[in-house]
This record gives C-alpha cells, structure tokens and sequence, in this order.
C-alpha cells in the first residue's frame, strides 16, 4: 500500500525535481477521484463559499460549514495530505486559532491554513505549538477583498515586495509547512521561493514555484461565469454537464 503523504513529506519537497500538485476538494467523490489522480495535497478551501455554496466571496463561510465539507472530504481517507482553510474570522485571537484548528482537526483536517503573516504570526506559533501542520497563505489575500476592493496582483511596488519577502521568511521560521503565493508578480513569487526553505505553492503568481494549486472547479471548466487569466481548463464541464442533460432529456421523448 502506498505510504500517507503527511506535512513533513510535502515539505520536503521543497528542492526535488517534481513540482508539488494541488488541488481543491470539498467532499468525498472530488477527494477521492484526485487521490485516485495521484494529487498529494488536498485542499477543503474557503472558496467552498463561492463555488460550491454560492455566497458573492469567502468572508460568508463559517466554521461550521468547513467542518461539513472536511468530513465529507475527509470520508474518502485519501493517501493525500488533506488540509482546511481556517475561515474568516476564526483565528482573530490565539485562543480562535487554536480551538477552530482543532475543530478543523477533529473533523478530518490533517493541516489548516491561514491567510496572512506577520499580523498572525502568534496564532500560526500556536496552531504549530498545539501539533498541528500549518499552510500558509500570502499575496492576494480573498478573506480581504472586501476591505481591498478587489483581487489584484501584489508585489509590484517596492514596499509589497519587501512586506512579503519578510512575511514569507516569518511564517516559515514560525513552522509552516508550505506556503500558498496567491496572485503574485512572478518575479517576487520567484524570488520567495528561492529564499525560503519551505515549498511555495502558486497560484496565478509565475511558474517559478515549488508546486501549484487550483480552485478544482477552475480546473475543469465547472465554473463557466467567471474566467480567470491564470487557468486554462482541461475540461468544458459546465458545457457537457448541459449537453449531457438535453441529450437525458431528448431521449425522455414528448
Ligand atoms: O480557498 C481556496 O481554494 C484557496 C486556494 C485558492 C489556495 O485558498
């Protein structure tokens, strides 16, 4: 039986000639269609909320709905390491951290993630403290984009560069694992990556990363009503899904 891919196995992918693949998965056919795919880290993320939940970004997702999608993902007991995004809101104080981490744990999660850096750098110390592996997540940040105003690529100004450099270093001498680079400037994604000893995973921040991850959905064509410049679908699943049914239906006869 093939070995379980745990935190320390992914982290020490960082340098290796195979690029880390990941993947979203928010219930138990998804889960364990990419782990049958050979998909080493799942994520159950917050983007649950939009593309699955239909709420207009990610700050509506509670706890409690990640939890129901991380047992859900979590019954497919893939060889995957399967981490949960810590949703908005919950992880504002160490104690929040600690004690949604851990419900995120007893649900199925073998790591959580946060969005940000030094600003929580005391809960991601903690969450590592209480034995759990910890994502971490820096760029364009989606639990912000209400304050923000929008998803827009960070690192072309001098100073966002220098404040993500730093945050990436922070985060991995505070433990984490891996870190997500989420709409980064390639170059600065490129440059994190050459400097930190844990792997980055990108998204839409370059090819020059340790491994790369999607939004499943994006993936496959299975979210037709916005379009995204990083991702080219390998499947026009929304299409087939429709031709699929008018064909059910024409075969219903009158
Ligand atoms: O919620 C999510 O799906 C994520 C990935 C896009 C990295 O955070």
């Amino acid at each position: 039986m093939a070995t379980k891919i745990t935190a320390e196995a992914i982290r020490a992918m960082k340098g290796s000639a195979e690029k880390i693949a990941a993947l979203t998965a928010y219930d138990f056919p998804m889960a364990r269609l990419l782990d049958e795919s050979d998909i080493p880290l799942l994520l159950v993320g917050d983007s649950v909320g939009m593309v699955v939940l239909g709420y207009p970004d990610t700050t509506h997702v509670t706890i409690e709905e990640m939890e129901h999608h991380v047992r859900a993902a979590a019954r497919a007991k893939p060889r995957a390491l399967l981490a949960a995004d810590l949703p908005y809101r919950s992880y504002s104080t160490v104690e929040m951290a600690v004690t949604n981490a851990r419900r995120l744990v007893a649900a199925g999660a073998e790591a959580v993630k946060a969005e940000g850096g030094r600003d929580i750098l005391e809960q991601v110390r903690a969450i590592v403290r209480a034995g759990i592996p910890f994502l971490g997540h820096l760029g364009m940040l989606p639990q912000h984009v209400l304050e923000e105003g929008g998803y827009r690529i960070k690192g072309k100004k001098p100073q966002e560069r220098e404040s993500l450099l730093a945050d990436a270093e922070s985060l991995a001498s505070a433990g984490a694992f891996a870190i997500v680079l989420e709409l980064i400037a390639s170059s600065v994604a490129a440059e994190i990556s050459e400097q930190i000893d844990v792997p980055t995973i990108g998204i839409g921040s370059g090819p020059d990363c340790d491994g790369q991850i999607l939004v499943i959905h994006d993936l496959l064509g299975l979210w037709p009503w916005y379009t995204l410049k990083h991702v080219k679908p390998k499947l026009n699943a929304a299409e087939q899904i429709k031709a699929a049914v008018q064909e059910w239906k024409r075969e219903l006869g009158k």
